[in-house]
């Protein structure tokens, strides 16, 4: 890991010692844990060279970066697509704004690719797990944030190594695997669509976790762990580097025991049965993923 504070690509972006390992491997898709990094080092995630990523993304006929702006609270909705502004001045604004960028997919510009097949090599050897061979749709995503702004809770799909590179947050975890935080039916009705499913708990407000970040620290957040992000008084930037699983049998059975409990059933909850999870992600969840693609594929090429 490079020790000097140039903004230079580093030699590794992760410390390479065996407690670093041992880390990394006992908890990759589990369970979080902090963990640090030189990507702040890195020309690549300074703001001159965000500026130019968000022009390029502009210029892309149907780029997929998000910008809002509005003071969502904890347990609101997220903000407005702002009418008067462009991604780019959002992002000129985002220390004096209220603002929320982010900038999707980066991985498709040449050098940000070479950045996530460094981090991919390396996460893979961290881990000991094949992250191409086992993992797929390995994504790059930047997150700019203006200060004290509140990311609301929510959920992701994807297993997210989020690492600070300017300014300092508070990410607020909370465990997926307790019944308290995410139901079955909640779990069902994400992964049919349903993006807003997990209840907000007043009581828990600070999570079971709570991760104060600053360059050079991250947090790796496992798949579906609820999580709300507050901001500290400056602006923030954050790369968070996702991996799917590329078999994942529960979320095919989520998306059968969502329409079983529609008809009446009562169906077993995933993790019970190996061999039932893989027979519901084969017979309804493929079906599903597959109707899904071509509803997105129809509305992305011909607006229907
Ligand atoms: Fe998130």
């Amino acid at each position: 890991m490079a020790t000097t504070s140039q903004r230079t690509t580093p030699s590794t972006v992760f410390p390479h010692d065996a407690e670093t390992g041992k880390l990394f491997a006992a908890n990759f898709d589990q369970s979080p844990f902090q963990f640090r990094h030189a990507l702040y080092e890195m020309e690549l995630f300074q703001m001159p060279a965000l500026l130019k990523l968000a022009e390029r993304c502009m210029q892309k006929r149907q780029h997929k970066s998000h910008y809002e702006t509005g003071e969502p609270v904890v347990n609101g909705y997220f903000g407005n697509k702002p009418a008067d502004l462009t991604l780019v001045q959002a992002l000129e604004q985002i220390g004096e704004g209220r603002n929320w960028i982010i900038l999707k997919r980066i991985h498709e510009e040449p050098e940000y690719r070479a950045a996530l097949e460094l981090l991919i090599t390396e996460l893979s050897e961290l881990t000991a797990v094949d992250l191409r061979r086992r993992y797929h749709d390995h994504i790059l995503t930047i997150f700019i944030t203006s200060p004290n702004r509140i990311t609301p809770y929510h959920l992701d799909g994807e297993a997210n190594f989020l690492a600070q590179v300017q300014g300092r947050k508070s990410v607020f975890l909370y465990n997926a695997k307790d019944p308290y935080i995410l139901t079955q039916e909640e779990m069902e009705r994400y992964w049919t669509g349903h993006l807003l499913a997990p209840r907000w708990h007043d009581e828990l407000s600070d999570g079971h976790w709570r991760y104060d970040v600053s360059p050079g620290l991250g947090v790796f957040n496992p798949a579906t762990f609820p999580h709300w992000v507050k901001n500290s008084d400056n602006v923030s930037v954050s790369v968070s580097i996702n991996f799917k699983r590329v078999r994942n049998d529960a979320v095919g059975a989520y998306r059968t025991n969502y329409y079983a409990r529609k008809i009446g059933l009562h169906p077993t909850e995933p993790g019970h049965s190996s061999a039932l999870d893989r027979m519901k992600n084969l017979i309804f969840g493929k079906l599903y993923a597959g109707a899904h693609f071509t509803r997105k594929t129809l509305r992305s090429r011909f607006g229907i």
